[in-house]
């Protein structure tokens, strides 16, 4: 890949570039050590060509991420720069999304999710992406990290929703079963995990860390018995950490975090609890080898407004590192960046920093890779991340700009390897067994009683009846109080139930009258319910749940009160969407099947004189042959509009909720299917053989998936009739076939084994 001097020798140079001297005169020196460079090409400056050239001889890894866009096409991704690049400077690599529950698990609940086999799981999880990232063959010497098995963020909603109304049974199955299920998927092909991301909660109540509460925490931390010992958060992490085992026994497995760097005594810090968990978690059996740290660090906590590194920081992290080394647990860098904010330090200090924590990490015998995360400061996350949660931080963090050219902060990496002694091997210990055995660990369980959820009618009328679904859980005997109240001051409660409710989780439907005298129109009212000692009223409640914006219907209401239709449909199809509205005289309805982003791009529309007061009606629309086929990309949009007017003067608009709609291909690709060809299988040889009518014209043959993507392409040249279709590397699953021929054209659906 390296091929060409001139881009290569920077780096070379930087590396020492330390030296003002060498910088100042690095052009000069350039044309001088192309030269040099062409005419030595076994000298061992050519060797230091490029990080993953430089880290060889000293065993050590220097990785790298590969992103969605990247993954999804490499050979074009960044005009064909980004992939030749990872591969020339880099020995490890990490998906940087792909591997996520939010990608990896269904977009919706998985049917009888809890009497699911660990084989029937692993049917409904999206294997492609991760295939595509292992059996690559291109990044087969990339040593490769796996992100991440379990973490509360980037899961899809409906986990974050339902994991909290498990059982700790069901909680402890189901992590189980996903394990196992992605150990199918990747085989031996990963050489280590982060296990668990982020667990650590950001709080110390008290003056003493937590474990991060939510998705997971609540019903893992319930205290029951569950088949893998006692439901404490502790034993729940241990055990993630065996069935990791079982389910990847090649690779090293990682707890990861982030802000757990620097050394620190406290109980209330972050690194103190992550060090101590850690330990605790090996000495109970977890088969743990280290920890990951994120590494996402702010330059100015490195060097000063001059450029001076502080050293403590550095002595901080290896302290850490050291400390962990002391009960046999090694290191990894995870996701190094160094941000620069509100410009408050000169970016090539960051030169001192990356040099001086690479140096640091590399130099300790438990730590042997540092991975970076982002090619590019223009595709660095930080950069791309565009709510507030990175002010003035967004530009430089990490070590290359605009194409690849390396920054002062790629020098202080390269220096920090050079610095390093040669080594005849990768220093890693053996992998730590752990004793398997059901969870023992310790550690507190509590269930704290909670309202996990409210769900009622989002437009009433006065007078109404309504009910309203409370998901509960409760410690002992105790009520559940549900309002009907003012979304705003004065908060007035208009309504009051009170249900008894005996110790345990659980949902009651509540019925709330809506009274004859709740004002109409202007205000907003909301479904509240808090969970409180028995017979103690309101002021010990526990906590609270709110459903907002529930409308009181009056004579004049305007207003779309819910739109749902199909959240997947095929070209062709008819989609019927169940509107809900409530209207005066001289409205109408307006329903678009659209693109859910700019340019929105309306593809049919429905229309609709809406009848005055509340109804409820169904729109069907049409999805037109030739709608694009995409995953995720489209919406209904519904609205009311004054009869003859258009989007401008709509009342009320409303968009069917989160859920996407998915087109998914047809068999008849543009309607024409007015060609007769043949495949047949060949499983001996692992191929399809496909049988055309002989014709002058050359036959196109595309593949898509099942959601419509192109996965292969062929020509055959014109007078061929007969032809061999290889699909070994493609996933198994249902394909369509669709072949040009001319004017003429034929599908054909396919299920590849
Ligand atoms: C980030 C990715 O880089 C982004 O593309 C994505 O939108 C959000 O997640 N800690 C982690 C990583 O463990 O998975 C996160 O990656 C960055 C913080």
């Amino acid at each position: 890949m390296n091929s060409s001097a001139e881009i290569v020798l920077p780096n070379a140079l930087g590396a020492s570039s330390n030296n003002k001297f060498f910088v100042k005169l690095r052009p000069v020196f350039l044309t001088l050590l192309s030269l040099l460079a062409l005419l030595l090409i076994d000298n061992p400056l050519s060797a230091q060509n490029s990080l993953r050239e430089l880290a060889a001889p000293k065993k050590v890894y220097i990785g790298n991420l590969i992103s969605n866009e990247h993954l999804d096409d490499p050979e074009n991704f960044r005009n064909g720069l980004a992939d030749p690049h990872l591969r020339q400077e880099y020995n490890a690599v990490v998906l940087e999304n792909y591997m996520k529950m939010s990608f990896v698990l269904p977009a919706d609940e998985p049917a009888d999710i809890h009497n699911l086999t660990v084989e029937q799981l692993r049917a409904t999880l999206t294997a492609d992406k991760i295939e595509a990232f292992l059996s690559n063959d291109d990044w087969a010497d990339l040593r490769k990290r796996g992100h991440a098995m379990i973490w509360f963020n980037q899961a899809p909603d409906w986990l974050k929703l339902v994991a909290p109304t498990w059982t700790g049974q069901q909680v402890f199955d189901f992590t189980r079963k996903y394990i196992l299920a992605l150990g199918q998927i990747c085989g031996d092909r990963v050489d280590e995990w982060d296990v668990i991301n982020e667990a650590i909660s950001d709080d110390a109540p008290d003056g003493q860390r937590i474990w991060r509460r939510g998705t997971w925490y609540r019903r893992a931390n319930d205290g029951s018995m569950t088949d893998w010992g006692e439901a404490t958060y502790e034993n729940y992490i241990k055990m993630i950490f065996v069935w990791a085992r079982e389910a990847q026994p090649q690779a090293r497995l990682h707890i990861n975090d982030y802000g757990i760097e620097t050394f620190n005594n406290s109980v209330a810090s972050k690194n103190r609890f992550m060090r101590d968990k850690a330990k605790a978690l090996k000495d109970c059996g977890a088969p743990i080898d280290g920890v990951g740290f994120q590494s996402h660090l702010i330059l100015s906590d490195m060097v000063s407004s001059t450029g001076v590194l502080n050293t403590d920081f550095i002595a901080s992290i290896e302290e850490s590192i050291q400390d962990l080394a002391s009960a046999g647990l090694e290191v990894a860098i995870t996701e190094l960046d160094i941000r620069v904010c509100n410009n408050d330090r000169d970016e090539a200090f960051q030169e001192v920093a990356f040099q001086a924590y690479c140096e640091m990490a590399f130099s300790q015998p438990n730590c042997h890779e540092v991975l970076i995360w982002g090619l590019r400061d223009e595709d660095n996350w930080i950069t791309l991340r565009d709510d507030q949660f990175f002010a003035g931080c967004e530009d430089a963090a990490i070590v290359e700009g605009d194409n690849y050219t390396p920054k002062p902060a790629y020098d202080g990496v390269a220096s920090a390897i050079m610095a390093l002694p040669d080594q005849e091997e990768f220093g890693f210990s053996p992998l730590v067994p752990g004793n398997g055995a059901p969870a023992n660990c310790g550690g507190e369980a509590s269930l704290d009683p909670a309202i996990l959820f409210v769900n009622g009618p989002t437009a009433v009328s006065a007078g109404d009846q309504v009910t309203v679904a409370v998901n509960y859980i409760a410690t002992d005997n105790q009520d559940i109080v549900v309002w009907f109240q003012l979304n705003e001051a004065p908060f007035t409660v208009y309504t009051q139930v009170v249900t008894d409710v005996s110790s345990g989780a659980g949902t009651i439907d509540v019925t709330v009258d809506i009274p004859m005298n709740v004002p109409t129109g202007t205000f907003q009212y909301r479904y509240l319910a808090f969970i409180a000692p028995d017979g103690q009223g309101v002021d010990n409640s526990f906590s609270d749940f709110i459903q907002f914006q529930v409308t009181v219907l009056g004579e004049d209401s305007q207003l779309i009160i819910s739109s749902l239709g199909p959240a997947s449909v095929s070209p062709g199809d008819t989609a019927e969407i169940n509107v809900s509205y409530s209207a005066i005289e001289g409205q109408e309805i307006v329903v678009w099947f659209q693109l859910d982003q700019s340019p929105f791009t309306t593809y049919q529309e429905f229309r609709q004189t809406a009848m005055p007061g509340q109804n409820d009606i169904i729109a069907k629309l049409y999805i037109p042959q030739d709608v694009p086929i995409a995953d995720d990309a489209y919406q209904y949009q519904t609205i009311l509009v004054p009869t003859g007017g258009g989007w401008p003067e709509r009342i009320a608009n409303i968009s069917q909720g989160d859920i996407d709609v998915v087109v998914v291909s047809s068999v008849a690709q543009g309607g024409a299917n007015n060609l007769n060809f043949r495949v047949y299988p060949n499983p001996t040889a692992g191929l399809f053989n496909v049988e055309i009518p002989a014709s002058s014209d050359a036959a196109e043959l595309t593949l898509y998936s099942a959601l419509g993507e192109v996965v292969h392409q062929q020509l055959t040249p014109s007078g061929r009739s007969e032809l061999s279709l290889h699909l070994h590397s493609i996933p198994p699953g249902i394909y369509w076939l669709s072949v040009q021929q001319g004017t003429s054209q034929g599908v054909v659906k396919l299920l590849k084994q």
